[in-house]
């Protein structure tokens, strides 16, 4: 077993591969294709994906061409952040199901709280109820294996937990060295979810800096190397994205072991993008 078949299993007894590959920001067409492509062939199993990327055609026709059997690659997509309204869930996850070609999803979140135009700055408890109460509808339907939630803050999710059914199985937050949304992260993993750490690598702003690449070069890693090894030692997933063959498959490499040492500096390093957060990451 590698880590790409390792898994966590998530609150409902559904395996997850430990580290997925995110595809926000690649174009669809030829690049998702070829980037999820070369992903399979290098070993993930666990593809992140979601309606607004855009690219939910060309990630699943990748998936479905791979010769890869479908039960061994674990699929997540996501419910637009902009659908508050509980009649239009279904049909948007009905879309979501026809663009990826498939007949079932390992992992279905709504986007965010909020539609992205009010990002942290408003409460829609009795909206996001509402939509995750379709959730669970389509969850109970089989078409699902988990649902999740994504961007909330421990206030949003706590309007879930105390008012729904189904728990969430995780939620995906922006989550890497020195910003990694204590307060959100804590409550989520107290009541059993999973956190999945989006732009681990700061959507690159990681990658420059000099005290992260000083402590890499002590393990004989890249920083890129070390930004992911630091999720799963703090039993987080994270979800590298990445279109070059050759990051691709380095991110794959991360069977060295952080210090004890290391990960408490680590986890007590400085936001190196501080300015890149909306209010309700923290
Ligand atoms: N739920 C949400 O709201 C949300 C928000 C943001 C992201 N996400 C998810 O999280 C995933 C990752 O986040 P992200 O897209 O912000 O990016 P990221 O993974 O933090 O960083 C990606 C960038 O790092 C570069 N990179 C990757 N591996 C590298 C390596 N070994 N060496 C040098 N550079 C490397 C990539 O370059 P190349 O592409 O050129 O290879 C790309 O420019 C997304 O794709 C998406 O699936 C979710």
């Amino acid at each position: 077993m590698t880590i790409l078949t390792d898994t966590y299993t998530l609150n409902n007894g559904v395996k997850i591969p430990k580290i997925g590959f995110g595809t926000w920001q690649i174009p669809d067409g030829e690049v998702a294709y070829d980037s999820v492509r070369m992903a399979l062939d290098a070993g993930y199993r666990h593809i992140d994906t979601a309606y607004v990327y855009g690219n939910e055609c060309s990630v699943g026709r990748a998936i479905r061409e791979s010769g890869i059997d479908r039960d061994e690659i674990f699929v997540t997509s996501k419910l637009p952040a902009e659908v508050k309204k509980a009649d239009e869930v279904l049909p948007h996850f009905e879309k979501t199901m026809e663009n990826l070609g498939l007949d079932r999803l390992d992992l279905y979140l709504i986007h965010a709280p909020w539609p992205w135009a009010h990002a942290g700055m408003m409460r829609m408890d009795e909206e996001n109820l509402a939509v995750w109460n379709e959730m669970e509808k389509i969850y109970h339907s089989g078409r699902v294996r988990a649902i999740g939630v994504s961007n909330f803050d421990n206030l949003d999710l706590k309007n879930i937990l105390h008012r729904a059914e189904v728990t969430p199985a995780v939620n995906q937050i922006q989550y890497y060295v020195g910003a990694t949304e204590p307060r959100n992260r804590t409550c989520a993993q107290s009541h059993g979810l999973l956190i999945e750490a989006y732009s681990p690598l700061a959507t690159g702003g990681l990658l420059d800096s000099p005290k992260l690449k000083a402590m890499a070069e002590k393990y004989g890693v890249s920083t890129v190397q070390l930004a992911i090894r630091f999720c799963l030692q703090n039993g987080v997933l994270p979800l590298p994205k990445a279109t070059h063959r050759e990051h691709i498959e380095a991110n794959a490499q991360v069977d060295f072991t952080i210090s004890d040492a290391d990960m408490d500096k680590l986890n007590a390093f400085d936001d190196p993008n501080p300015d890149n957060h909306n209010p309700s990451q923290r």
